[in-house]
């Protein structure tokens, strides 16, 4: 819970108004929330009931089918609704308007009757880490049916690309256990069947593709997620994009490789809990993951195949950081045969060096791609230094080229204003010049991160990153220029620059 709602969480249970804060529309939808909540607990309750009475036999004989236990069932909450009718109907004589079903996603009407959503579904409640049956799962019993799932779209108390599924277990979990890590896997069975055969700690982002606050909501319960994606995902890039948004987060990443066509459910099944936990421990991290998948698309015993593959993947160790990007030279340099240095000097090339780089404005407002950036960690160093009144900063440290991710930017001319105005740049300050306040929070604290008798290094070591990397970006812009531009007169003075500029 955020600090607002364990406050009303808390109040309530101590049987206190909350405090009068909530304006009138607040209280409004708070008091929808509630109802919403009220009838998901209830029709969730009527699923549940369905699936243990005679109406239920096919939904239980499915269950049985696929080797899920009376107390996996019950773990999960797991039901059936029966026919398109029973759910509306028995919500409406207790009581709730269309409007409230409507709202909770639970019901939908088409020429003048209403339909229960996941008629005919089993049924999979999604809840949240405050126990809140918040959506539905609803899963066909036939092969042939379409869709195979239906899930509940937004509501007010369920948004999708915030929810994980599994998440009140792993809540639970961490109150019996340490949790070292999670298991992210794609489907609500994997986490089930997982489950089952004594694999607690797995989640699913419910087959959308990962979302930036999926990503921030793993990051609250752990710092290393294992990746755990069918046997055919995995191996796409596709999945890459997933794979760098958890590590933007912070998260320590690996990756499983499963058999072709298995997912973990199916993985589980077949190779018992043993089998999975073997996967499991030869997972690979992130970029070792990469560029085996790199690796095993080129035919790597011949000339081309090692240039193609070394090429592919310059970009991926140039937005490394200087020290791992270092070790996983080697590695490209093992399975390309190519020498470091020359891997090296590719790297250094302007060109490739621009992949590490914002391209465009629009790419520098992102967040970064990577969090181990060297550039972007160095210049939030800087300003860190520059708020805690770090005595060795020397005001020509500090460039408006540092900054290429936006907030740092508009931090960096702040603090530039204030340089010139003989003023000292204030904390306080920071939230009136952006919005972004994980950042400000990143900038606040960077300083304290560093030990005091390594800060002097540090500091400078930063500099000279900022400094070093400023050079290649010019140099990338240059080439860039120099490609694009078609007036000869105009390309000179380019080539000029950079000529200035390799001469440095
Ligand atoms: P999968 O097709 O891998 O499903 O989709 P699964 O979980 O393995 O289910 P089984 O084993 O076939 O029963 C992964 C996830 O993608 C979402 C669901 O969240 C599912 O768990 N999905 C899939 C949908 O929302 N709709 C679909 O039609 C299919
Ligand atoms: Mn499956």
């Amino acid at each position: 819970m955020d600090y607002v709602e364990a406050v009303e969480w808390l109040a309530r249970r101590a049987g206190m108004d909350l405090p009068d804060e909530e304006t009138e529309e607040e209280k409004r939808a708070r008091i929808r929330r509630e109802k919403i909540l009220e009838v998901m607990r209830l029709a969730a309750r009527f699923y549940f009931d369905n699936l243990r009475s005679p109406n239920g036999k096919a939904a239980s004989e499915y269950i049985k089918k696929r080797g899920l236990s009376e107390s996996t069932v019950v773990e999960f909450g797991m039901g059936y609704s029966p026919d398109f009718q029973s759910l509306p109907d028995y919500l409406i004589k207790k009581g709730y308007d269309l409007s409230t079903l409507k709202d909770a996603c639970l019901v939908s009407d088409a020429d003048g009757r209403i339909y229960d959503f996941f008629g005919e579904r089993l049924i999979i409640p999604i809840i949240n880490a405050k126990d809140q049956v918040i959506a539905f799962g609803g899963r066909t019993l036939e092969k042939e049916k379409q869709p195979k799932y239906k899930n509940s779209s937004n509501t007010v108390v369920f948004d999708k690309r915030k929810t994980l599924f599994g998440i009140n277990l792993i809540k639970k979990l961490q109150q019996q256990e340490t949790v070292s890590d999670l298991i992210l896997v794609e489907g609500y069975m994997d986490v089930i069947s997982l489950r089952q055969a004594g694999i607690k700690n797995a989640v699913a982002s419910m087959g959308t593709s990962l979302t930036v606050e999926q990503c921030k909501e793993l990051r609250k319960y752990t710092n290393t997620v294992y990746v755990s994606y069918d046997g055919d995902a995995a191996g796409q890039m596709a999945t890459w994009r997933s794979l760098d948004l958890l590590a933007a987060a912070g998260l320590e990443v690996r990756v499983l490789t499963m058999p072709e066509g298995l997912d973990p459910d199916d993985t589980v099944r077949k190779e018992g809990y043993e089998g999975y936990m073997r996967y499991k421990s030869e997972a690979l991290p992130l970029v070792d993951f990469k560029l085996r998948t790199l690796a095993s698309k080129y035919n790597l015993l011949t000339a081309d195949g090692k240039n193609k593959f070394a090429t592919a993947a310059l970009e991926i160790l140039a937005a490394l950081d200087p020290i791992a990007r270092d070790v996983y030279v080697k590695e490209v340099s093992r399975l390309s045969g190519l020498a470091p240095d020359t891997i090296k000097n590719s790297l250094e090339d302007g060109m490739n060096v621009r992949a590490q780089l914002p391209r465009t404005a629009e790419r520098a407002e992102e967040e970064p791609r990577t969090e181990i950036n060297a550039r972007l960690i160095s210049a939030r160093y800087l300003l860190s230094a520059v708020f805690a009144g770090k005595e060795f900063v020397k005001v020509t440290d500090i460039k408006e080229e540092h900054f290429d991710y936006a907030p740092h930017k508009a931090i960096g001319e702040y603090v530039l204003r204030c340089i010139a105005k003989r003023e000292r740049p204030l904390i306080g300050a920071l939230y009136n010049i952006t919005d972004n306040k994980e950042e400000i929070e990143k900038v606040i604290n960077a300083a304290a991160s560093v030990p005091a008798d390594a800060e002097r290094e540090y500091y400078q070591k930063c500099i000279r990153i900022l400094e070093k990397s400023g050079l290649q970006k010019r140099k990338a812009e240059l080439l860039e220029k120099i490609r694009l531009s078609t007036d000869p007169e105009e390309t000179e003075l380019y080539k000029e620059e950079l000529r200035k500029l390799l001469r440095r």
